[in-house]
């Protein structure tokens, strides 16, 4: 047999055995405690740096696990950059132009790579910043299951077809949830997310302009809040131009289902939630209530932080990109180094 083909069953041999070959991860809290003990402060120190940089950066951070979590299973698919070969999730409809802050994920995988090489997965640091975010900002901070592998491959066609438009009606997103066994009681809660963070003047121009191709504004919006809307997105704006999703943007609160509740959420999507009967009392139990809504909030993270892919994995060593088959061969850390910039 040639050499060369001797080589190429080598690195196959090789690559076998450091992907897990699994279709069901145990998750469970403190997985790293032997491996990488540090692991959680580590995610939160960064965490707290990004929140006093840029206050809106863990918002957008925390979007990270719902855009993860959907699309083939809470694997980094959506962190992958794109290659000449492969379509990533980054440019996909909901995400482009929209999803931001990936450099705090690589800062947290920087210092863990750091303290821990090879250890700390990246779908893990989405799950466990997601949580950090909400804590930080004076929601609740819940323990998190752990163990979860980075995907080899990402898809932005599943993306395009799977994430939910920001026009999406209550039945739709009901229905979108009940796909991944989520309920009606998790998509309202989950909702309560837009309690931090912003978005494109974009994402609702037509509900401002043209709401269902009627040529006026979704009647849904509180007249005042409309004026206020049409003052931050006039026709000629900037689509990139963001607004708040409610009232309190800095703080992880149930401000957001008073909001919906006097007419004031951003998007249709949110607003949604509170003309259709099956969603509405949940906003109104939440806008009452911010023990019941951080109770569901904490039970619904922990759900879609359950979704898996069952597909193969390993521990991405850079976020944005799979690691190259010369990372799975023994070779210097030099070479290694410069392997991590190039993909298979
Ligand atoms: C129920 C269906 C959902 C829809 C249709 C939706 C849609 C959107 C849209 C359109 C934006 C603004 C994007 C832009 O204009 O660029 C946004 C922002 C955001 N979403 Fe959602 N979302 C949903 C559920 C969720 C869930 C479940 C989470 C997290 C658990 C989440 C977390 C966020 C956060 C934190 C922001 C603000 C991000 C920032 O400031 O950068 N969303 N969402
Ligand atoms: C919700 O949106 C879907 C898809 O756009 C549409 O088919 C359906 O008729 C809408 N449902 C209601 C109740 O408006
Ligand atoms: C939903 O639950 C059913 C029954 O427990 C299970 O077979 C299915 O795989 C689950 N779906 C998802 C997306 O987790
Ligand atoms: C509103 O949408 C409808 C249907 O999509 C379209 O025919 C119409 O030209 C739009 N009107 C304006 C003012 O953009
Ligand atoms: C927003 O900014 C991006 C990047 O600068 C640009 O490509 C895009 O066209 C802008 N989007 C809108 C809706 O104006």
């Amino acid at each position: 047999m040639p050499t060369s083909q001797l080589m190429t069953m080598l690195v196959f041999l090789i690559i076998l055995v450091h992907i897990a070959l699994v279709s069901s991860l145990n998750l469970r809290p403190g997985y790293y405690s032997e491996t990488c003990p540090e692991a959680e402060f580590i995610v939160r120190d960064v965490m707290k740096r990004a929140l006093m940089r840029e206050p809106r950066s863990v918002a957008s951070v925390m979007r990270f696990q719902f855009h993860d979590c959907f699309v083939n299973g809470c694997d980094g698919s959506m962190l992958l950059d794109d290659t000449p070969t492969m379509l990533g999730e980054k440019l996909s409809l909901s995400n482009i132009n929209s999803l931001r802050s990936y450099e705090v994920v690589d800062e947290i995988k920087e210092a863990l790579e750091k303290a821990c090489p090879g250890v700390v997965s990246c779908a893990d640091i989405i799950i466990m910043a997601s949580r950090d975010a909400v804590a930080l900002t004076g929601g609740p901070d819940w323990e998190v299951r752990l163990g979860r592998l980075d995907s080899l491959t990402a898809s932005q066609e599943d993306a395009d077809n799977i994430m939910p438009s920001p026009r999406a009606n209550a039945t739709t997103l009901i229905d979108l949830f009940h796909r991944f066994n989520l309920s009606i009681k998790d998509l309202v809660a989950l909702s309560g997310s837009h309690s931090i963070g912003e978005g494109r003047c974009f994402s609702i121009m037509f509900r401002l302009y043209n709401q269902s191709g009627t040529g006026k504004p979704d009647p849904a919006i509180n007249p005042i809040f409309r004026e206020e809307l049409y003052k931050r997105c006039p026709l000629d704006v900037d689509q990139n131009t963001t607004v708040e999703l409610d009232s309190t943007p800095r703080l992880f609160d149930n401000q957001y289902f008073k909001d919906l509740v006097a007419g004031r959420g951003f998007l249709n999507s949110d607003e949604t939630l509170f003309t259709f009967p099956l969603t509405k009392k949940f906003v109104k139990l939440y806008s009452k209530g911010q023990d019941e809504f951080f109770r569901d909030f904490v039970e619904g993270m922990l759900k879609m932080g359950d979704l898996q892919s069952g597909q193969p994995g390993e521990i991405r060593r850079n976020c944005r990109v799979v690691n190259s088959v010369a990372d799975h061969l023994v070779v210097g850390p030099q070479h290694r180094m410069e392997s991590n910039h190039k993909s298979i």
